[in-house]
This record gives structure tokens, sequence and C-alpha cells, in this order.
């Protein structure tokens, strides 16, 4: 049984067989106290070997990190920390680990140090909790999308497009690096290539979500993206998972809407359902946050943290609302920001976090940025300058969210393509639904990551996916 179902669900006096890794043993007289988790829950089943019953070659072997088998019969505890234990008849060994070489002790090891051992860091506490947040997460999103009328899409992560211009792409190729076939200009030539043309890792599936948009009505992706900048950030991943919805006539405050009954649905669901994983992960954070100067601490708790997004009314404002706030703010007035403030900037980490955590307190959703800082498929105001673009701002995060309603009129996409730059050939596929059946229809996309970040209160997005791929490091 799994130690999630003993702890919930097994009487008392049941024979059963716990399978698991072995956290600690404890000797004392007559008796040894072992300490098992299988993954399924934060919490250990305790197993008792009173003297005699399992021979002592097979004892030696039970050390922490190793894999076992435990049988025999669950009784209420008589110690205190748990309500039941087992009380041991017989113990299988699956697989030893040597106590000079096993690199995870039984005491608090540095995310740090944890991040070298990939391999092996999913059977801490913490990264046991994550994984487990991360998962409930991602079942959440499924069910919301799912029983609000939205189809799964899955979009290619391979692309021969690079309109979106989302970020770096890596190239996706399977010509011969040392010898690639040339053309008499020298360059290579991507007609030899295994799709005949250029290809790269997908930044985004977003255009591909439009096309679906425009014929199931309601979609979402949810997939790997990939992104070569170099931006070495406790933020960024070179592989991250993206959720991207994209529904036909939402206008940008129904994609507003949308975003934040979204979010709140999923950490609601994470309270609800990781209720042991949230608790866990709050006082490893308070541990944390008792090296750090006061006010680098958070005010909330994680939970209440959780609770108070949950509960409270995103703020929501234009861009040029916000850098009215900006330049008007004692920090701007004292020269404080790193980045200069004025209408057309692209805003900074710094800046946006100084209106989610130090003026609004609470999530911010920014909207209608200046034309020049966002994407060309984002419809125009009437004005001319601005755009229906909408970022999403969480508290320690910054963006989470980035989406905005879609040019969905054919010329006016058309000459934003050229302005920027995209040529027709490499784009007239997404032209073409604004030829047949336009519509108007908005989107967004969550990085999953930042997500699981906020949920879980880690600071380092490499803490919160189980093999992470950044700038220099793709090892496990
Ligand atoms: O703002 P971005 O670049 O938006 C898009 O890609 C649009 N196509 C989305 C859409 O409208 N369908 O990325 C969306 C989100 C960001 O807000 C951020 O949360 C996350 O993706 N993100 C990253 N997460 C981890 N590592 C990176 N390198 C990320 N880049 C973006
Ligand atoms: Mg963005």
């Amino acid at each position: 049984m799994q130690i999630k179902q003993i702890l919930a669900a097994a009487a008392v006096g049941t024979e059963i067989t716990v399978k698991g890794w072995v956290r600690t043993k404890r000797d004392s007289k007559n008796v040894v106290f072992i300490n098992i988790n299988d993954g399924s829950v934060i919490h250990n089943i305790q197993a008792v070997v009173e003297a005699g019953i399992v021979d002592e070659e097979t004892l030696k072997l039970v050390t922490t990190g190793s894999c076992i088998a435990a049988t025999g019969t669950l009784v209420a505890s008589q110690g205190s920390g748990q309500s039941v234990e087992l009380q041991v008849s017989s113990i299988q060994v699956y697989g030893t680990a040597d106590p000079e070489k096993y690199p995870l002790q039984p005491k608090r090891h540095s995310l740090e140090f944890l991040r070298e051992i990939g391999h092996l860091r999913a059977r801490t506490n913490t990264f046991s909790a994550i994984l487990r947040v991360r998962h409930a997460l991602a079942f959440a999103i499924h069910k919301y999308f799912n029983d609000n009328g939205f189809f799964y899409l899955h979009t290619p992560i391979i692309t021969g497009s690079d309109a979106e211009g989302a970020g770096e792409m890596f190239r996706v190729t399977t010509l011969d690096p040392k010898n690639p076939p040339l053309n008499e200009d020298g360059s290579i030539n991507y007609k030899e290539d295994f799709f005949g043309k250029e290809t790269n890792l997908t930044v985004s599936g977003q255009l591909e979500g439009e096309l679906g948009a425009m014929a199931l009505s309601k979609v979402y992706t949810f997939g790997p993206t990939f992104r070569a900048e170099n931006s070495n950030t406790a933020r960024h991943l070179a592989e991250f998972w993206m959720i991207e919805p994209e529904v036909a006539f939402n206008e940008l405050t129904d994609n507003m809407e949308l975003a934040e009954d979204f979010t709140k649905y999923v950490i609601r669901y994470a309270l609800e359902n990781c209720a042991d994983d949230l608790a866990f992960l709050e006082n490893r954070l308070k541990e944390e946050e008792k090296n750090k100067k006061q006010d680098e601490r958070s005010e909330l708790a994680l939970i209440e943290k959780l609770k108070f997004v949950v509960d409270n009314e995103y703020e929501k404002l234009t861009y040029t609302e916000a850098i009215k706030i900006l330049l008007n703010s004692k920090r701007h007035k004292e020269g404080k920001f790193q980045y200069p403030v004025e209408w057309g900037i692209d805003l900074q980490s710094e800046h946006e976090r100084y209106l989610v955590e130090k003026h609004f307190k609470k999530p911010v959703i920014l909207t209608n940025y200046p034309k020049d800082i966002k994407a060309f498929y984002m419809k125009l105001d009437d004005d001319g300058k601005t755009v229906r673009a909408m970022d999403v701002l969480f508290p320690g995060i910054g963006e989470i969210i980035g989406g905005s309603q879609r040019e969905d009129d054919h010329d006016k996409l058309w000459a934003r393509c050229q302005e920027v730059g995209i040529p027709h050939e490499a784009i007239w596929w997404y032209l073409e639904t604004r030829q047949f059946g336009s519509a108007p229809h908005s989107g967004f996309g969550i990085g999953f990551e930042r997500l699981v970040m906020f949920v879980t209160g880690m600071s380092n997005i490499r803490d919160v996916i189980a093999f992470p791929r950044t700038p220099k490091s793709a090892e496990f």
C-alpha cells in the first residue's frame, strides 16, 4: 500500500507491506526504528523492528537511502509524532545505499547542493513536496479548462516559423555541423536539411493556438517551450512549460477575467488538495527567512499569501497609469530605480515589483502597452499608439502572464508584419485566418514554473522543475 493510503484509510490490525526509501534508522535497546518514505505523501511511516524478528545481516543493509519492503501489522503508535506505525514481521532489501557514499544525509542540505544532485533530490521532503504540488497544479489546469469547455490543442514543438519573436531560438537540424551543404554564396543550404527549411524549437504555441481557436472557439496548449536567451536569472529557464489559452470572441476585458479566474482556481485547488505539502513548504520558508533582514522577509506566511490572492480582486490599470505612479513614487524622485522611467520604456523587473509589492501589495494586471514594446500580433488601440496587451504581475514573481487581444483585421496585421520585417512566406497561413472568417479573439501565456514558484514559495525557478535547463547546464 502507498503510505498515503495507509495514513488515510488503513485500519489498525491489518497486515500490510510498505515499499519505499529509508529516511532514517535509529537503534535503541531491543528495538530498531526505521522511517520509510515512498513519495506518495510528505509523511513517513515508522517501522518498528523488535529484537530477533529480522536477522542482523539484513538489518545492517537497512541504512539511509536504501530501498526496502517492510511487512507487518499496522498498530497504534506508542511514540509521539505519528498515530500509527508498522510492527515489522519481515524486511526485504531491494537496494542498498553505502552510507559512506550516499549524499543525502538526514539533515538540512542547501538548495545549491541539492541542484548538484538532481538525480536524487526528489528524495528530499522539499523536492518531493514541490513535485507533488506541481503535479496537482498541472492537473488543476487541465480540469479548469476541461470544465469550462476548452479543448487541449497540441501545438508543434519543432517549428519552421520564428514569427512570434518572443525570444532567441534553438536550431533543430540533422545537417553535419562539420560539413554542411552550402549555397553558392557560402551560406548553409537548409533545403538539404531534414525539413527542407530552417527549423527551431518553439518559443510559444500561440500562433497555432489561434488557428485552433478559429475552429474550436476555446482551446489551450500546455507544453514545453524553449528560449535560448542567455538570461541567467532566478526566473528564467531555457526549457519551461507554458499554458496558453486562446478564445474566439473574447476581447481584452474577457481575457483579463479569464486570467484572474483561472489563476485563482488553480491556487485554490492547491490550497484544498496540497495542505500537508504547503504546510511543510511554509515552514521551510519561515526557516529560510530567519537568515534574512527584517525588510526582506515576506509579510504573509505562504498559505496566508495564497489565500489573500484567491480572496482579493486583482488591481487593473493601464501601462500609462502605471508609468504615472512610478514617476510620482518616492523611489523615482530619489533616483533609486536603476533603469529610467518614462512613457515608452519596457518595464523592468524593479518597476513591476515596485507596483506589485510596494504600491498595490496584490496581483496587478497592466494593460494597453505601447505598441513598439509588444509583439506584432497585438490589436492596435484606437489611438494608434498602444495595443490591447495585458501582463499579469504577481508578488515575488513579477510577470507571470503575458497576453493580449489579437489583431483580427487583415490589412492592419499585414502592415504590422511589414513594419517589423516578417516576410509573407513566413506568415501567410496566419494572415489567411484574417481573410477567412476572422473574429475577435484573445489569449495569454502563463509560465508554469513561475506559477509553481508562487504557490510553493520557492525563490529560484531551478527548484520547481525536476531537471532544469539553463545556460551551461543540462545535466541529468
Ligand atoms: O510573455 P511571453 O513571452 O508571452 C508569449 O509567449 C505569448 N505568446 C503568450 C500568449 O499570448 N499566448 O511568455 C508568457 C509567460 C511569461 O509571462 C512568463 O511567465 C513565462 O511565459 N516565461 C518564462 N518562464 C520561464 N523561463 C523563461 N525563459 C520564460 N519566458 C517567459
Ligand atoms: Mg512577456
